[in-house]
This record gives C-alpha cells, structure tokens and sequence, in this order.
C-alpha cells in the first residue's frame, strides 16, 4: 500500500493519539503471568501488541478481546503451557526479547518466528545474559530468529552490566530475574524507559531501582490488575513536529503518557524553539498523563547526544526532519542503536530524506543536518519501518508537489488510523 501526500496549509485541532505500545505488551504480558483476572483498557490494538496477545493465547491464557477492555485470565508464573507450534513474533522487538525473559523461568521448549526485519535483528543481547542464567537458546547464527528457548525453573540470578541502553534488555533480565532465587541487578549505562519496573511494582514484585542499577528478588507472585494505558508519546511525536512545520497550526493532543523516561521529544523540541504546553491532567495507573498543545514555532538547531538518547529513541527520525527546517546544523550523536531498529533507520531516513532535498549527512552513529532546507515531494521508499513511512508522511505535508510513500502496511504495528488521523486535523 502506497499513500500519496498532498501539502497542507496548517493543522488544526484536537487528536487522540493511539494507546501506548510499550505499555500494552507489558499490560498483555505481566497479568498473563499473574494470579487472577486482569483488566487492561485503551490497549494498543495494534499488530505488534497483538502479537504479543496471540503468543499468550497460544500458551493457554484465556484473553478477551470482545471489548474496548482485555480481560485476562492469569495463569500464575509456571502456569504457561507449550504452544501448539512456533510463535510469530511478526514486527515485533519487544514481543521477543521481552517474552523471552517471562519464559527463562519455565521448562517448556518455544520457537520464536518473526518477520524478514525482525529476523534481521541482534538477539545475543538477551542471549548472553539468559545464558548466564541457566536457560538454553538456540539462534540463527547465536543472535538471530529464529530461536528455541528452553527455560529452567532453577534459574541462577545475576549481577548483569549491560553494555547497551535497553528497556528491553532490561526488561528480559528483570521478567528472568522475578523467576530466580534471590536478587538479580541489572545495571544500565543509561536509564532507559522504566514501565517494567512500574508495572511489576504494582503488582507487588520486590524491585528497587537506585539510579542506574535495577534489583528484582525472587521468586515473585504477581497480583492481578486493572491497568488504562495512556496515549503514546511515540505516536503522538509526529503531530507534535507536524504542526510545529506547519504555519498557523495549533493541535491538542489528549491523554498523552509522559513518562519522564519518554519525554526526551518535548525537551528536544523545546529547546529547539518549538512552542509546546503540557498540562498534567492524571496519574492513570503509575504512568503521568498530560495533555499537549502545540503551535507552529520557527525551529533552531539543536544537539542531540547520547545521555537523552534513550528518552527520545524512536523519535528520531521525526526530529530529523524537525531539523531539515531548522536554522543551522543539528547534530545527533550517540545514536547507534537506530541502526538496529525496524530499519537502519540513519540509513533509511537521511536517504530518504535527501531525495526530498534535505541536507543530511550520515555519520557511524549520528547525523548531521543543515537547516532550514525547502523540501520538494518524491517517490520515497519505508523501508518497512513505521516510522520512517510516518515521517515521510509528514515531510509530504510540508514538500512543495506531492509525495508517494511506499510501502505504508507497516503502520499498522504501532498505528493504524493514522493517515486518516493526519487528514482530520488538516485544513
Ligand atoms: C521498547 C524499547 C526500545 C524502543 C522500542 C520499545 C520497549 O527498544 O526502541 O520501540 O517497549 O521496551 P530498545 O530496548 O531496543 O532500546
């Protein structure tokens, strides 16, 4: 599927924007395993979080779908059976390495699956500490999909440094840790998002986060809960940059999570001269909510390092096109994870970037971006990455012609609806 963008002259308006992805695959996962019925409402109905919800049904866990609210039936740790046969984890990153983690503790056998994307990347990085743990795993070349996991009950906790800044690393080795006698530490170099350690809290996991360092003591039983996920900043990160490009344009968008360890897009922007108010509105369920307008602003250069990297991870192929129309350059550096996304997305975006007339250039673990550049509308290509073909979305707004994003199926894992959101709000 193909979308054709024409320009627009300002957006205007009030959006919703779609259930936050990270939290449904945790809501999905963490009361599956806990003991009683959960409730998850406003959940991501989206293909990566049913994924996760078909990998949970497919080892026994009752879930109800009929309702805008998912009920499910916690089978209690050790309580999942074997599925019938390999789980198809799709798009899905955090479907993977996040369920990995859930079934190091059980002695079932499972073969993961996954799309050409998903297959194409690293796994080794919860390998290896799984590994230290007890739990065997067989992958494609000892880092790809598909894998077989065989999960122990005796696992071994660990004192694990990672050398990456991961949520879902950390998440594996926290879910694994919950399994094993005694406390494991999971140590980052940086703080990555936190809604693992909030959700298990909740739920009556021992947790103590001290700056960088996670510690979990096991085993743990986990309550069931009644759980509203909060709109996603991710998601919400493309009409924030959108109707900053746009002259005359204002937006609300409503029931935003703005967890701090999320929030790297509105300080970014921020201080690059954008115009964004944020009115708390909730505590809904651990996470804070807020509801965001955005003006259109004119943009300066900014830079982008490593320490808020992982506040703003998927957002930057969004800020590099913020950055296209800002005045002066803006450099975005330690940014090597992007390469090992959905996409090598410091590849895909400055490529397709440039063909709409951007000045990017692609460094090992960053970019660089002269600014303000007038964009013109191309033929430009997804890469089967969501948010490239949502970027791009958004540079067609603001190209002078029309513009053809190929490829756009792939929205459907964090977004569906949200071409038909953009042309809502435009005017
Ligand atoms: C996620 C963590 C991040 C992020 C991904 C979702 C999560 O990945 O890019 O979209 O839900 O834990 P990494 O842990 O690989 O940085």
């Amino acid at each position: 599927m193909d979308w054709i963008i024409r320009p627009v002259n300002k957006l205007h308006g009030i959006i919703l924007p779609p259930a936050d992805k990270s939290i449904t695959h945790r809501a999905i996962m963490f009361s599956s395993i806990a003991e009683g019925e959960s409730q998850v409402d406003n959940y991501l109905r989206a293909d990566d979080c049913m994924r996760t919800l078909n990998a949970f049904t497919a080892m026994g866990v009752s879930i109800d779908t009929s309702a805008t609210r998912l009920k499910i039936k916690g089978v209690g740790l050790g309580g999942l059976k074997s599925p019938a046969g390999a789980i198809d984890a799709g798009n899905s990153g955090t479907t993977v390495r996040l369920l990995c983690g859930i079934l190091a503790g059980q002695d079932i056998a499972v073969r993961l699956s996954g799309d050409a994307s998903l297959s194409r990347r690293p796994m080794q990085r919860i390998i290896e500490p799984l590994v230290k743990m007890g739990v065997r795993i067989q992958a494609r070349d000892n880092n790809f999909l598909p894998l077989e996991i065989h999960g122990t009950p005796k696992l071994r906790p660990i004192l694990y440094t990672s050398p990456i800044p991961s949520a879902q690393v950390k998440s594996c080795v926290l879910l694994a840790g919950m399994q094993a006698k005694g406390s494991t530490c999971f140590q980052e170099p940086v703080k990555s998002r936190d809604h693992t350690e909030r959700m298990l809290q909740a739920q009556g996991a021992d947790i103590t986060v001290t700056r960088l360092l996670v510690t979990i003591k096991g085993p743990a039983r986990l309550k069931p809960f009644s759980i509203k996920v909060p709109g996603d900043i991710s998601s919400a990160a493309f009409f924030l940059v959108a109707a900053t490009l746009l002259p005359d344009s204002k937006i609300t968008l409503c029931n935003v999570g703005i967890n701090p360890t999320r929030d790297g897009i509105l300080e970014a922007l921020r201080n690059m001269g954008a115009k964004i108010t944020v009115t708390v509105t909730a505590v809904v369920s651990g996470e804070p909510v807020a509801d965001i307008t955005v003006e259109s602003a004119r943009l300066k250069s900014g830079e982008i390092k490593a320490g808020i990297m992982p506040r703003l991870i998927d957002e930057i192929p969004i800020l590099a096109l913020a950055a296209t129309q800002a005045e002066g350059t803006t450099v975005i550096s330690g940014a090597g994870e992007l390469r090992v996304k959905e996409s090598d997305r410091l590849k895909t975006i400055s490529e397709e970037l440039k063909k709409m007339g951007a000045h990017i250039q692609e460094k090992e673990d960053g970019l660089v971006i002269d600014g303000p550049t007038p964009l013109t509308g191309r033929d430009v290509e997804s890469h089967g990455d969501h948010r490239v073909a949502m970027t791009l979305a958004v540079a067609g707004l603001i190209a002078a012609g029309n513009t053809r994003v190929n490829n756009t199926a792939c929205v459907e894992t964090s977004f569906p609806g949200f071409l038909a959101e953009l042309q809502n709000l435009s005017r």
